[in-house]
């Protein structure tokens, strides 16, 4: 079930050294997977290298076809795969099945649109020219990616670069290789050629630094936090490489008076607990109209208190485990800042079942003012705070008011109200009576620091495309 080596130039490559991955609801050692660095980051490039040319050569149709065959694995593996998910990150099991299902639709998504690919032809100013535009490639491409979400945060990188005729090194998370593995060994079933897609688990900044550096990399897509991002980003500039990166978020959910009660608590649950909140589009805090605070709070405490925690293996479980000590302590930091500063715990607030996994219970907190650290820092955690607010002015100042992009979620019955929102949320995802905006079809990514690029639709192909424009002039007549 568990693939321990590196995959490079089609070949499973054992390393001397290893590191253990835990299973974050138990603290067991399930496995281990090769602790790579410099040597193996180095074999991957150079491998992805010397398949660019032949692979970007292929027909787009051929392309296409060894993506529809992935996809089709993937498919027939959906159990397995929700399986080793589970075990390795916490989810429980009915979100991990959803996950594949998510990942996997971007597979099809590019497997489809790699066919897409089209060009422009563009008037010229002059009557002896022509201006053609086609879009090529970017070369190779080094995916780093998260343990939030092992399974889409791969193929959301790894298909449409696929697609577009780019060759990949990939590094997945230490918490989270298994998924990625698995993923790749189905690659490998269909018949990618060696070279195409290469995966090293280990050391993140020996491979990363070898990535970094190496000007045969074109292009690095990440998805992670803002610190490390920005990190990737000064080192990207010495080789100018392209940058795809999918950064940290801060949501602000959103409350309208007239809104539809239900259907809003029901949004908050998605999208706070979703993960156990660890999402980067996880809603961060809550503003709530100050006429239905009473209504809406006492609607969602009711609803999390039902909430069932433990392992996702379980049948009925809704919250997992965190990932790692440090995030519980983040989160517990983050109840406490809030209490110290004036907040009541309404249900939840505290750390359970220790000596088993890393679990926190799923928590609301009241009389929260903007100058908590949950108000203002990314919690990734299952900690809602509610606020309250009165007038639509108000409120888009405030849910503006952060250094973070990425996804914003407003409840109204009101289309006036919904447009303003539309319009004037500064994020890059807004879900409008939707506390799952999230689908392959759409353009993912933030505004300010939560990244730079969109992931997902037609959008995310060019990503891995250049544009080269061809003026054609006039030829002798023989
Ligand atoms: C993320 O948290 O980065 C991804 C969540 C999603 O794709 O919905």
């Amino acid at each position: 079930m568990f693939i321990k080596q590196n995959y490079i130039n089609g070949h499973w490559v054992e390393t001397k050294d290893v590191m253990s991955v835990i299973n974050p609801a138990t603290k067991e050692r399930i496995g281990e997977v090769s602790n790579s660095g410099t040597a193996e980051a180095t074999l991957a490039v150079e491998a992805a290298s010397q398949a660019f040319v032949p692979w970007s050569k292929k027909t787009a149709n051929d392309r296409s076809q060894f993506l529809y065959q992935w996809h089709q694995l993937i498919k027939e593996h959906t159990d397995e795969l929700a399986q080793i998910m589970t075990i390795e990150q916490g989810k429980p099991l009915k979100e991990a099945l959803a996950e594949v299902q998510y990942a996997n639709d971007y597979v099809l998504w590019y497997a489809e649109e790699a066919k897409r690919n089209y060009g422009d032809t563009i008037p010229a100013s002059s009557v002896n020219k022509h201006i053609i535009v086609k879009k090529e490639p970017v070369g190779v491409v080094a995916a780093i990616t998260p343990w939030n979400f092992p399974a889409a945060m791969i193929t959301r990188k790894l298909a449409p670069a696929l697609a577009a005729g780019c060759t990949v090194v990939i590094k997945p998370s230490e918490e989270t290789p298994f998924t990625a593995l698995k993923l790749i060994q189905l690659a490998e079933r269909a018949n990618f050629p060696k070279g195409v897609l290469n995966i090293v688990t280990g050391n993140a900044k020996q491979i990363g630094d070898v990535w970094l550096q190496d000007k045969r990399v074109r292009k690095l897509t990440f998805t992670g936090s803002t610190p490390v991002g920005k990190l990737l980003m000064r080192k990207a500039s010495d080789t100018v490489k392209k940058l795809s990166l999918e950064l940290g978020g801060h949501a602000p959910f959103i409350v309208m008076k007239n809104a539809d009660i239900e259907k809003a608590v029901e949004g908050a649950i998605q999208s706070k607990f979703r993960n156990a909140g660890q999402a980067c589009v996880a809603t961060n805090r809550f503003y709530v109209h100050e006429d239905i605070m009473e209504r809406f709070t006492d609607r969602l405490i009711e609803q999390v208190s039902r909430l069932s925690i433990g392992n996702g293996l379980n049948n009925n479980v809704d919250i997992g485990p965190l990932i790692n000590e440090a995030a519980i302590t983040k989160v517990m930091d983050h109840i406490e800042d809030a209490v110290k500063k004036g907040a009541s715990i309404l249900t939840g607030g505290k750390r359970t079942m220790e000596k088993k996994g890393y679990f926190i219970q799923p928590t609301v907190i009241g009389n929260v003012t903007d100058d908590m650290l949950c108000m203002q820092d990314e919690t990734f955690g299952p900690l809602a705070p509610i606020t309250s607010f009165k007038t639509i002015d108000e409120v888009v100042d405030r849910a503006n008011n952060s250094a973070f992009g990425l996804a914003a979620y407003v409840f109204t019955n009101n289309m006036n109200e919904a447009a303003l929102f539309m319009n004037n949320l500064e994020y890059g995802v807004v879900g409008v009576n939707d506390g799952l905006p999230s689908t392959a079809q759409a353009p993912f990514g933030g505004y300010k620091e939560s990244g730079l690029g969109r992931e997902g639709g037609y959008f995310g192909i060019e990503e891995y495309l250049e544009l080269k424009y061809i003026s054609i002039g006039s030829f002798i007549q023989n």
